[in-house]
Parts: structure tokens; sequence; C-alpha cells
């Protein structure tokens, strides 16, 4: 059977390695339901961007450089992501704030990965070693990964898909950003197909069925 395929855009601020891991899958085929047909980014030098023209997934800069107000950038994101057609968006590591305006056109359709377990240590400020710092501060003795829908609000979407994993006592937030973005890389696509196949849905506020 050919699944269908869903153009899917990426937004990327970083080293881009959860975009390429989502890539790696689609060209060895085990998410045949992705079609990734554009990089958005704030930053024109980042990983990511590297990581999409090696791929040959064209790429859009969108930033306060060439878009003066937040208005113009987010108009310049809709029109981007409607000329290629996208129909899914995901967040892989992206440090800025979806406008509203794609937010609306785009409605549960925009996923994000958070480097923890969620609802704990999300939210504003939360982002890169500040939540692996606050982890290891609490004491907890697991973190994790969460892929989530994103909203209006930093890190309060339902919940998509989490994976666990142990925090020992002698770490430190660079052992723990590790040892979880391992396992981002491998719950982000499986989430992704979830979605894409119409096995996880969201109905209401609470998503059902699971990865696989
Ligand atoms: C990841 O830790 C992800 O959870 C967070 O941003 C980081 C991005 O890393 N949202 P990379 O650019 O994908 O390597």
């Amino acid at each position: 059977m050919i699944n269908k395929k869903n153009k899917v855009a990426f937004f990327a601020s970083g080293g881009g390695s959860n975009f390429q891991a989502i890539l790696d899958k689609i060209n060895s085929q085990e998410l045949s339901e992705a079609d990734p047909v554009l990089l958005i980014s704030n930053n024109s030098k980042c990983g990511a961007v590297l990581k999409a023209q090696e791929a040959q997934v064209a790429v859009a800069h969108i930033s306060g450089y060439t878009h003066k107000t937040e208005e113009q950038q987010a108009q310049a994101m809709v029109q981007v992501l409607q000329k290629y057609g996208v129909e899914w968006i995901v967040l892989a590591g992206y440090m800025k704030k979806i406008p509203a305006l794609v937010l609306e056109k785009w409605k549960n359709r925009i996923i994000n990965i958070h480097p923890a377990l969620l609802p704990a240590f999300g939210g504003t400020g939360m982002w890169g070693h500040h939540v692996h710092k606050a982890v290891i501060a609490s004491g907890v003795r697991v973190s994790g990964a969460t892929v989530h829908f994103v909203d209006e609000i930093y890190d309060n979407g339902a919940i998509i898909a989490q994976k666990s994993v142990p925090v020992f006592s002698e770490d430190t937030p660079k052992n723990v950003a590790e040892r979880v973005l391992v396992v981002e890389h491998d719950l982000y696509w499986r989430a992704l197909q979830g979605l894409l196949s119409s096995k996880i849905y969201l109905q209401g506020s609470k998503v059902y069925g699971d990865i696989q």
C-alpha cells in the first residue's frame, strides 16, 4: 500500500539533530508518510540550515533581520508555508514563539519536542541546559522527552508521546541532555508517523493512540 505523503515543514534554530533524525527515517522509508518540503529558520547559519541544504530541502530564513516587524515575519511564514502546501509543522529546536497567525492556520497541526517529561520542567525559560539543570536540582530520578501539540502557551499543548531516561546521582546537565537527545531521536519520528497515519489523533484536548 502506498501511504499518503503529508507535506511537512520544519522550524529550527540550532544544530538540527532532531530534524536530521527525522530526515533519516524518511530516507530509509520507515517514515514514508512524510514529505519534507521546507525548513524555516531564524538563523541562516545554523546547523539545521546546512542539513536542509545537504538534503535538498527548501530553506526560508525568516527573522528580525529579514522582516522588521513580527507581523511581517508571520505573514512571510504563512506565505512560504502555503507556497509549499505545508500540512504539518514540526518544531525541531526552534527558539522563537510561533506567531498566532500560524497557530491559527495550522491549528492542531504543529508539534514540538521538549527535553523533559512535561508538564514538569516546561514553560518560559525552560529550554536547553536550563531544563536539565532544573531536573538535577529537583532530585528527580527520571527525565525524558515529550512530543506535544503546540498552542499559544509554551510547552502546554496536549501530550502525544513520551519516553523516559534515568537520572543518576553523579549526572551533570550535559550528561542528561545527551541521554535525552538519544531518546528524542527515536521518539519524534514515531510520534510524527502516528499522527500522519492517523493512528494517533487529537479529540478535544486528549490524544488517542500510541506510538509503535
Ligand atoms: C532538543 O533538545 C529539543 O528537545 C529542543 O531543542 C533541542 C534541539 O536539538 N526542543 P537539535 O537542534 O535537534 O539537535
